[in-house]
């Protein structure tokens, strides 16, 4: 294992391997405490390097136990080996390299690598694992072509799997059995995958668009299969989707999914073998949340896209890696928002944009989506790389419509496919086929930071003219004191008193088209002429660009947007500014008149005309953390709940009629279906309970919505209200202890349960969360339930998290220094939620800085912990 902090690792540092490896043979004779790998090699040295350059191969706490080259034992003095490297000194030009090595997935905690979860052998290589499995060039950029047998005790392990096509399988002596894949396709190190144990396989079919017809599988727990059937639907989706609307066809004849309960992140695109977390696959009525059933969909169809983009083209080193994972987002993205109701994936996606990568640019953490240096690549897997990564893919599309983006993306795939590229390669493609200079724009991909705009409009009647002043800016950040201007695309409309878009004859000052105004220059002046009547400004709509915008628009303005702007998402966004305005002027402690917006409310809630999960949205008031990200600094994350909770009263005790009506209206579906439609209904009726048990401040409807639950959507909603808002009565304990009887085999809706009783707002959750650390169903080794009751806790629960004596600091602190020897990716990314500590008042600064210090100030930290800690502090 290594500690101690790891070398800065600098882009501009790069060049291409001395040797290649084209071939790759792997046999693994697996056994819990020690499995033997054994590689056999392809090596060749690259025309040109001279043959005095040693072969340097990487490795991680591997055991060597024999060197050939060409199947001769290697002389003690032709290399050095340690358990981090292999030298081979003046290797031959072209060779066979066996390596035979020893690791112990039994005792392997960190899951990179190869390890066991609940049974099962499984790998993780992304993005230095490989290294843990063998000696290798473990870089994204040498591909090669892997075989692999694998043996294993038949009993323990009748299902083995590989990337690619099956070739080969039998018995062997002793009870054994081997299995032999082979993967056509050259691919770099960390997509390859290995899973064998005993699982069950759910199967289907899928026709391609040139009618060949591919083995489809997902493995699963015995038992499971049935909780399987929507990620084979989603799978499918996907498939078809990708086919439709990229023109991307599935390569290999069969296409595996493996679910494993111990797993560091979603899910991993290995090459014809997806490896996901039990979490984005197992899903029925009972055990997963409509929310899990979208999350499922969007993360199945993200993994098989990286079919295309990730695994066909790939990154050349890992500052590139917002290139298939940003890319890869915006796919899964416009997939979503073709499945379901694209405006309502849109806020959603927004909100969680602004939720997770917002802070992320906005503190100590913030790098560019392809940052120039790192430490350890691990803690690049961010909001920023994945969702800003693809916030800038969506922007390349507004720049060229959709029409030339497709062009762009077809030359992409044709001019790329089987390599190993970088982002300056991507824009090019851009440039190509749409004939543009993307010079300032690239910009996004370099530079750190959330821009601002600020927007100042005036109407001049006499001439007819609106004019729009915008000026950009952009603070500085860790990795950059001056920030370059940016080409920041903004869509508009100029909503008139009807609510339609009003026309405008011409335009000064700048580049407008197709409903986008063009933001080049620091400062700019946009003057519509022709304009008959005074118009509102909806701006940025659809989130064109990932910004912060103030503006001079009053609350009448923001009030009419939110009521009459034709853009869907611009009506939330607008709403959401009045919402946000008046909760931080309380929070501040000043009086904030509410009437006009919670009248509003209760008239969006009663529009038929609205889908319900749009009007769910419109509902949702702001959390906490999005009303302390808008205060900036100096929060009081107590003044923060209260004035929300003030707000929620004043909006619950005007509309009781109304929502009352409404929530009997609703169809609670006797049948459960997880579609759109049907879970836009729950999540209304749901945010509807809410509001009235606010109002009636009575446990009663909400213990009544849970006994007719038959779904886990309604009966978590429910068991929030009872928690939330009545934790110290007989209706919530009983809940939770029934809840405990009925679900406490399944590890998953027991998250659900760490999950509502984390976030139970005040600082007595603090030891209820120390409490449930005990719990029979804890497990500090297993990711998901640190996530749902540590993580949880952290991030989604100020006024616990962020409690004045610092005792919720220190949790955190403690869990992260007891989950860090174990699995050091897992404690990194449970530190990160200290991001944020520079913006709270100066007494709990203090404290959080404390906490920080405690870490810090330990030796042996893991070198991602390390790495994210002393961000954090400076
Ligand atoms: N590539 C995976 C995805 O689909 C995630 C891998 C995460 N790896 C890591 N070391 N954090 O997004
Ligand atoms: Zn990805």
């Amino acid at each position: 294992m290594r500690t101690d902090s790891g070398q800065i690792v600098r882009l501009e540092d790069y060049a291409p391997s001395d040797y290649l490896i084209p071939r790759t043979g792997l046999t693994f004779r697996l056994g819990n405490e020690r499995t033997i790998v054994v590689a056999e090699l392809t090596i060749e040295r690259r025309d040109g390097v001279d043959a005095s350059v040693p072969l340097v191969l990487d490795g991680d706490g591997l055991e060597l136990i024999s060197l050939q080259i060409d199947g001769e034992e290697l002389a003690r003095s032709a290399y050095e080996a340690s358990s981090q490297r292999l030298v081979i000194h003046e290797p031959p030009t072209r060779f066979t390299l066996t390596i035979e090595t020893a690791i112990a997935p039994a005792t392997n905690e960190t899951l990179m690598g190869l390890y066991r979860s609940s049974g099962v052998y499984c790998t993780q290589c992304e993005a230095e694992g490989f290294r843990r499995i063998t000696y290798f060039l473990d870089r994204p950029d040498i591909l090669s072509v892997y075989t692999v047998r694998i043996e294993a005790l038949k009993a323990q392990a009748p299902v083995l799997l590989s990337n690619g096509d099956p070739v080969e399988r039998g018995d062997l002596d002793g009870a054994r059995h081997f299995a032999v894949w082979h993967d056509p396709f050259p691919k770099p190190s960390y997509l390859f995958a290995l899973v064998a144990g005993d699982l069950a396989r759910v199967s289907d079919s899928f026709v391609t668009m040139s009618g060949r017809t591919i083995d489809l599988g997902i493995y699963v727990e015995h038992g499971k299969e049935k909780r399987a059937a929507y990620a084979m639907d989603a799978l499918k989706r996907s498939m078809r989707w990708d086919e439709e609307v990229f023109g991307r066809e599935y390569d290999l004849g069969i296409f595996n999914i493996v679910a494993v309960s111990d797993f560091n992140f979603g899910a991993m695109e290995n090459k014809g073998l997806n490896i996901f977390n039990d979490k984005y696959i197992l899903a029925d009525r009972e055990t997963a949340t409509d929310f899990d059933f979208a999350n499922i969909e969007a993360i199945v169809a993200h993994e098989y896209f990286h079919n295309w983009t990730g695994n066909r083209i790939t990154c050349r080193d890992w500052f590139q890696l917002c290139l298939k994972e940003g890319l890869t987002v915006f796919r899964d993205h416009e997939f979503s928002a073709d499945e379901r109701e694209r405006t309502v994936r849109r806020i959603a996606d927004v909100k969680g944009l602004k939720a997770q990568q917002f802070p992320e640019d906005q503190g100590p953490l913030a790098h560019p989506v392809r940052p120039r240096r790192y430490r350890e690549i691990n803690n690049f897997y961010t909001a920023t790389v994945y969702q800003k990564g693809g916030e800038i893919v969506r922007m390349l599309r507004t720049l060229i419509g959709p029409v030339q983006f497709r062009a762009a993306m077809d030359l992409y795939f044709e001019r790329h496919d089987g390599q190993a590229v970088t982002i300056e390669d991507f824009l090019r493609v851009f440039e190509d086929a749409a004939q543009i200079d993307l010079s300032q724009f690239s910009l996004w991909y370099h530079q750190a930071g959330t821009p601002h705009v600020a927007v100042k409009t005036s109407y001049d009647a006499r001439r007819r003219s609106f004019s729009v002043e915008l000026e950009q800016s952009m603070p500085p950040t860790p990795s950059e004191q001056r920030k370059r201007l940016l080409h920041i695309p903004l869509a508009f409309g100029l909503v008139g008193a009807d609510g339609k878009d009003a026309n405008f004859t011409s335009v000064d000052g700048g580049t407008v088209s197709d409903g986008v105004i063009h933001l080049k220059r620091r400062r700019q002046v946009f003057r519509f002429n022709g304009v008959n009547q005074k118009p509102v400004l909806s701006i940025n709509r659809g989130f064109s660009a990932p910004i912060t915008i103030t503006s001079n628009a009053n609350a009448e303005d923001r009030q009419f947007l939110a009521q009459h702007d034709s853009d869907g998402f611009g009506r939330w966004q607008a709403l959401n500014d009045s919402l946000l305005s008046g909760l931080i002027a309380a929070a501040r402690g000043k009086k904030a008149p509410v009437t006009a917006v919670t009248t509003l409310l209760g008239n969006i809630a009663a529009d038929e005309s609205l889908q319900p999960a749009y009007r769910a949205l419109m509902l949702s008031l702001p959390t906490d953390a999005d009303i302390a990200r808008e205060l900036g600094d100096k929060v009081n994350p107590d003044a923060v709940f209260a004035a929300r909770e003030d707000l929620l009263a004043a909006i619950a005790n005007e509309n009781a009629a109304t929502f009352a009506t409404l929530y009997q209206a609703v169809e609670g579906g006797t049948r459960f279906r997880p579609d759109a439609a049907s879970a836009g209904k729950r999540a209304l009726r749901n945010v509807l309970l809410d509001y009235l048990s606010k109002h009636e401040n009575s446990p009663q409807r909400a213990a009544t919505h849970l006994s007719a639950a038959t779904n886990l959507t309604d009966r978590f909603a429910a068991l929030s209200v009872l928690v939330h808002r009545f934790g110290d009565t007989d209706e919530a304990r009983d809940a939770l202890a029934n809840y405990e009887r009925q679900f406490g085999n399944d590890p998953l809706a027991m998250d659900k349960w760490f999950q509502v009783q984390a976030t139970a707002p005040g600082f007595a959750t603090i030891e209820t969360v120390r409490t449930l650390m005990r719990h029979p169903h804890f497990a500090i080794t297993n990711p998901n339930r640190v996530r749902a009751l540590v993580f949880t806790f952290a991030s989604a629960n100020q006024t616990a998290f962020h409690a004045a004596s610092g005792d919720g600091y220190r949790l955190l602190a403690e869990t992260v220094l007891e989950v860090d020897p174990r699995n050091p990716q897992l404690a990194a990314k449970l530190a990160t939620n200290f991001r944020s500590w520079r913006s709270v008042d100066a007494k709990r600064q203090a404290l959080a800085r404390k906490a920080l210090m405690d870490i810090a100030s330990r030796n042996g930290l893991s070198p991602d912990l390390r790495d994210i800690v002393e961000r954090t502090l400076t």
